[in-house]
C-alpha cells in the first residue's frame, strides 16, 4: 500500500482508545501488518489440531468448510505480511485433509461434505497456485489438485442437468439433508474456479465452463439482472428451479464478484468489466452501511451464526483481489475496505486483548466473538496490503517475490500420480450426520 496516496492519508485515522485499542494506519504498510498479526493471533486461539481434522475448534454444528476459509485467510495473511509464524501449520491441515484423490475430498468427511464446503478448501489451492505458494510433499502441483476438484464438480453438474437445464447442487450426497438445493454458494464456487482455472492455465475449456455456469445463473434467475446474488433454487418435488430463495448473504455475491473478475482478466472482455462493476454496485448498496461492510442478514438483529459471522471474510478477501485484477474497480474497492478495515479495527478492544466485535458500524467490541468474527476482520483488515500480492498465471505473469516459492512446472495436467501416498488425517468428526444449516 502506497504511503503517498492523499486519500488514503485522509482515512489514516488511529482508532487510540483507552487501552488495548488496534491501532491501524491504513497509509502505512508496517500497521497494517501489526494490526494483523495481532488479529491472527484472535484467529489462532482457536487452532487445535487434536480437536477436528479441519484443525478450529468450532462450536457445534462442527463446519469443517470453515477452518478451509481460516486456511485461506491464513495463507493471504503469510503473503500479505510476510510472517511465516502459520505456514507450517497451514501446509499440514492442507496435506491431512487433501484426501487420497487430491481433490479435498477427505474420507473422513464422507456423508458430511457438500460441493460448498469442498469448495471451501479447493479455494487454498486456487490461492497458493495463484502465490506460487510451496506444494505439499508428495503432492501434485496445486493447479492439478484444483483441477481436480473441479472435474468433479462438472461429473456432478453433469449427473444433476436432468433438472433446471444444470446447476450444481449443493449437497452431492443424495442422502443428505439439503440434496434438492442448487444455491450460489455452490454455483458461485463452481464458476469461481472455472475462471481461476482459466485464467492461471490459459486453457479454454474453463472459461467456457465458467460462461456456461453464468448463464445458468442468469437463467434461473439466483443472479439477477441488477447484480443482485439470491441464496438458491431447487429441484424438489419438480419445482425445476422455477423458485428463488431471495435471501442474500455477502460470500455469494462475493464468489461471483470474484469469478467475474478473474473472467475480466483473462477475457479482456469489457461485458465481464461491467458484470465485476455491477456487482461493486450493488454489493455496496446492500452490504455496506455508513460506508462500513455488514451482514444486513442478521447482524442488524444479532444473530449471526458462526458461519454467517465469517462471510465478510470472503467479501473482503474477493473484493481486494477483484481490485487487483480489474484496474477499474480499484479505487471503489479499496475505499470501501479502507472504511470497513477502520471500522473493524475500532471494534477490537473486546476481552482487554483485542478480541473483535461482529458489528464495525457502530463504537467499540458488541459483545460476540467467535471465529467467524476473527477471520472476518483479519481478511478486512489485510486486504489493505492485497497489492503487496500480485496473482501469477502459469505463463509467468503477475509473479512477485514472497515468502513462498514459485511454481515452476505450470502443468495443467488433470492426472493425480497414482503412486502418491499421503499422510492418513489424523480424526475423525463425531460421526454425527450433519445438518446444514447456512442459512
Ligand atoms: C482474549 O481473551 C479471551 C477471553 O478471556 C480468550 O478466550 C482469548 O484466548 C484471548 N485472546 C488472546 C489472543 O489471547
Ligand atoms: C426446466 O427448466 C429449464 C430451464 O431452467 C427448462 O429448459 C426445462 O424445459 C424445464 N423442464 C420442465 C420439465 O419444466
Ligand atoms: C483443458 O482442461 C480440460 C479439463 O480439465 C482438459 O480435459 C483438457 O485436456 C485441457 N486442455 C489442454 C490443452 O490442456
Ligand atoms: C455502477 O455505479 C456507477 C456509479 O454510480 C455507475 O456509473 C455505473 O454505471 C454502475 N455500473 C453498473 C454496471 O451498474
Ligand atoms: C489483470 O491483472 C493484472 C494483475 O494481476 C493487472 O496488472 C492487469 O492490468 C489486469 N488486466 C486487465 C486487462 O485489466
Ligand atoms: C488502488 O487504489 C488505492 C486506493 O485508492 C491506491 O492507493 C492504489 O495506488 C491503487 N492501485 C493501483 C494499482 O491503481
Ligand atoms: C526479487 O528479488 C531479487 C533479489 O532480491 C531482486 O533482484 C529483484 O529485483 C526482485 N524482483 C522483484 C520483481 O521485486
Amino acid at each position: 500500500m502506497k504511503a503517498s496516496s492523499t486519500r488514503l492519508a485522509a482515512a489514516a485515522v488511529a482508532f487510540a482508545h483507552t487501552g488495548l485499542a488496534l491501532e491501524l494506519n491504513a497509509a502505512n504498510a508496517a500497521s497494517i501488518k501489526t494490526a494483523a498479526s495481532q488479529v491472527a493471533k484472535g484467529l489462532y486461539v482457536f487452532h487445535n489440531e487434536a480437536a477436528t481434522t479441519g484443525q478450529f475448534n468450532q462450536p457445534q454444528p462442527w463446519f469443517w468448510w470453515l477452518s478451509g476459509s481460516g486456511w485461506t485467510g491464513l495463507m493471504d495473511y503469510t503473503v500479505y505480511t510476510k510472517d511465516t509464524t502459520y505456514k507450517a501449520d497451514l501446509l499440514s491441515a492442507l496435506a491431512k485433509n487433501v484426501g487420497p484423490n487430491f481433490d479435498f475430498v477427505p474420507p473422513e468427511q464422507s456423508g458430511w461434505e457438500a460441493n460448498d464446503d469442498q469448495a471451501y478448501w479447493v479455494y487454498n489451492a486456487l490461492t497458493a497456485m495463484e502465490y506460487g505458494f510451496d506444494t505439499l510433499p508428495d503432492s501434485p502441483s496445486w493447479d492439478v489438485i484444483a483441477t481436480n476438484a473441479f472435474n468433479l464438480f462438472a461429473e456432478r453438474w453433469n449427473a444433476d442437468s436432468d433438472t433446471c437445464n444444470g446447476g450444481l447442487k449443493w449437497q452431492y450426497d443424495p442422502e443428505a439433508n439439503g440434496w434438492t438445493y442448487k444455491n450460489a454458494v455452490t454455483n458461485g464456487a463452481m464458476f469461481q474456479t472455472a475462471a481461476r482455472l482459466a485464467r492461471y492455465t490459459g486453457n479454454q475449456t474453463f472459461a467456457d465452463w465458467a460462461t456456461k455456469i453464468w448463464d445458468w445463473s442468469r437463467g434461473v434467475g439466483i443472479v439477477s439482472d441488477d447484480y443482485h446474488v439470491y441464496d438458491g433454487t431447487s429441484d424438489d418435488k419438480g419445482a425445476n428451479c422455477t423458485e428463488v430463495n431471495h435471501d442474500e448473504w455477502s460470500y455469494n455475491i462475493a464468489s461471483y464478484l470474484h469469478g467475474a473478475a478473474h473472467m475480466f482478466n483473462f477475457t479482456e472482455d469489457v461485458v465481464w468489466e461491467e458484470h465485476v462493476h455491477g456487482f461493486v454496485n450493488t454489493t455496496a448498496s446492500t452490504f455496506f452501511k455508513s460506508g462500513i461492510m455488514f451482514e444486513q442478514k442478521c447482524e442488524p438483529s444479532k444473530v449471526c451464526t458462526t458461519d454467517q459471522t465469517s462471510f465478510k471474510a470472503s467479501l473482503s478477501r474477493w473484493m481486494g483481489k477483484t481490485a487487483v485484477l480489474v484496474p477499474s474497480a480499484n479505487d471503489s474497492i479499496m475505499g470501501m475496505l479502507e472504511k470497513s478495515a477502520a471500522g473493524a479495527a475500532q471494534s477490537c478492544v473486546g476481552n482487554s486483548n483485542s478480541t473483535c466485535g461482529v458489528s464495525w458500524t457502530g463504537s467499540g467490541f458488541d459483545g460476540q466473538s467467535d471465529f467467524g468474527v476473527e477471520l472476518s476482520a483479519l481478511e478486512t483488515i489485510q486486504s489493505l496490503l492485497v497489492f503487496e500480492a500480485p496473482l501469477s498465471t502459469a505463463a509467468g505473469t503477475g509473479t512477485t517475490n514472497d515468502t513462498t516459492t514459485p511454481t515452476t512446472d505450470g502443468s495443467s495436467s488433470a492426472t493425480t500420480p497414482a503412486d502418491q501416498v499421503k499422510t492418513p488425517p489424523t480424526k475423525g468428526n463425531c460421526g454425527k450426520k450433519r445438518r446444514h444449516v447456512r442459512k
